[in-house]
């Protein structure tokens, strides 16, 4: 089973992900939690040219491209092999975060960066996808002031990113929208809920 974590920054995805990976192992699944971009060597390197502020200067397209490349190296050096061996794997972000910030939001071709990442993931979807959805401003003010490069492109780019979430999940019933604003421990119940019955559906 392959489950990923989306949304805007300061959603909350980080804690809800590492507790469906606790229930999952409870139950008895081998789980591993991985980050797009990172966990391969590539992928963190990329990571910290991509989130650091610095002078060089990075075209749209460029952006989309280093954020696929590393998903390449984290799908076949982690994922594809963690998949074939049974395991779950537990993701936080994927194409979907790459078709909102650099399609929907950063206004390059949603479709095209959805084909280049068909094959980028030699065709690897998830088989259920959370996005943790907040209102803009809440979202900005929990990142409050030490911001990185993505987070610093600021209020109008993430109403863009949010409602690029929203009008992606619309489109496709394997995505679930999470009300982010809720408590932490009902985020969690309803999140089990979804991928309990995704499993169950996969079992069949
Ligand atoms: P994330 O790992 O969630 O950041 P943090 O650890 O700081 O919470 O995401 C890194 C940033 O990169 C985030 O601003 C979203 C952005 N991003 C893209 O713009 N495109 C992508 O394809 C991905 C995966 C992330």
């Amino acid at each position: 089973m392959f489950f990923v974590f989306d949304g805007v920054d300061g959603s909350g995805k980080t804690t809800q992900l590492n507790r469906l990976a606790d229930s999952l192992r409870e139950q008895g699944h081998d789980v591993i939690v991985c980050k797009d971009p990172g966990t391969t060597e590539l992928g963190e390197r990329l990571r910290s040219i991509l989130l650091s502020k610095s002078e060089i200067p990075i075209h749209m397209r460029s952006e989309m491209m280093m954020f696929t490349t590393a998903r390449t190296q984290l799908v076949e050096q982690i994922i594809r092999p963690a998949l074939a061996s049974g395991k779950t794997v537990v993701l936080d972000r994927y194409v979907l975060s790459t078709v909102v910030y650099q399609g929907h939001a950063g206004n390059l071709d949603a479709d095209a960066i959805r084909m280049v990442n068909d094959f980028a993931t030699d065709g690897l979807w998830p088989d259920q996808t959370f996005i943790l959805d907040l209102p803009t401003e809440t979202a900005m003010q929990r990142l409050g002031d030490d911001l990185d490069r993505m987070e610093s492109r600021g209020l109008a780019y993430f109403e863009k990113v949010r409602s690029g979430f929203l009008a992606e999940a619309e489109k496709q019933s394997d995505i679930s929208v999470i009300d982010a604003t809720q408590e932490i421990d009902t985020i969690a119940d309803s999140i089990r809920k979804i991928a309990q019955a995704a499993i169950t559906k996969g079992a069949n």
